[in-house]
């Protein structure tokens, strides 16, 4: 089933108010979250597969759905035990209906169960489309998540250099493989950076960068925030909020790809 989200709930002064035109009952002061098209399907857990980051899988669901680099899906399977749904990030392009998913998945999942799925949502990542040297970087955190943007480069035969402290092993030969401690290099040969870590390791990536407290990245620079998402933005919980330049935004549906040189840091 295909739907417009268009959420109405109490103000936040980031967002448009609208006052006019609403009945009495309505609250005086409203906030319309964002007007955006996504979908709900039923899919399918069609293969689980074990690696160090945890249990990766690839899913069936219908095109409609399908995330771009840094978007994601979330997925509720038929456990009754499993309370909030589960974001699940591509670790690569879709090929036909099916998408690889990026580690961890739940470990009570089973290869062949349905899932419910709702997306795609949130912002991905936004390479210029002049990028030749995509930089790409893992800090606590699978490197699988960018894979979609790696496969993407390559098809544009740009050059990939990952820096991981876990490489994986099932990249390309063409991709080439660094420490994290290499990171400062990367921003002197890359003309473009995205990164994947938890939210809460932003000071560490940017030390790890080699910037000092009021450095900025000199070359368009995006980070994938890792945290929990458990609404999507459809229930406003705010368990997501990033602090930004632009006040606090949710990584749910601001992000949960972010400019770095837009991130707020303790
Ligand atoms: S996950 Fe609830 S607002 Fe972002």
């Amino acid at each position: 089933m295909v739907f417009y989200r268009f959420c109405v709930s109490l103000v936040h002064e980031d967002f448009t108010t609208v006052t006019s035109g609403m009945p009495p009952f309505f609250p005086t002061t409203v906030k319309l979250i964002y007007n955006n098209l996504m979908a709900h399907a039923s899919g399918s857990l069609i293969e689980l597969r074990l690696t160090s980051s945890g249990l990766a899988g690839r899913i069936e669901c219908p095109a409609n759905l399908h995330p771009a680099p840094g978007q994601y899906l979330l997925a509720s399977s038929p456990d009754p035990t499993e309370t909030l749904p589960v974001p699940l990030f591509p670790a690569g392009l879709p090929e036909g209906p099916e998408v690889p998913i990026a580690p961890p998945l739940p470990s009570h999942w089973t290869a062949g169960g349905p899932l419910q799925l709702r997306g795609p949502l949130g912002r991905g990542f936004s390479p210029p489309s002049t990028t030749r040297r995509f930089a790409l970087a893992a800090l606590q955190a699978p490197a699988d998540v960018l894979f979609p943007l790696c496969e993407q480069a390559m098809r544009q035969n740009a050059s990939v250099a990952l820096y991981t402290a876990s490489p994986p092993s099932d990249l390309p030969a063409e991709v080439e493989i660094s420490p994290l401690d290499l990171l400062p290099e990367a921003l002197a040969w890359a003309d473009y950076l995205a990164a994947v870590f938890p939210r809460e390791s932003l000071a560490n990536f940017r030390r790890l960068a080699g910037l000092g407290l009021f450095d900025r990245f000199a070359i368009p620079a995006q980070a994938l925030l890792l945290g929990p998402m458990p609404c999507g933005g459809i229930a406003e919980c705010g368990v997501c909020a990033v602090r930004t330049t632009r006040g606090w935004q949710h990584a749910c549906s601001d992000g949960p790809v972010f400019d770095l040189n837009n991130l707020e840091f303790e």
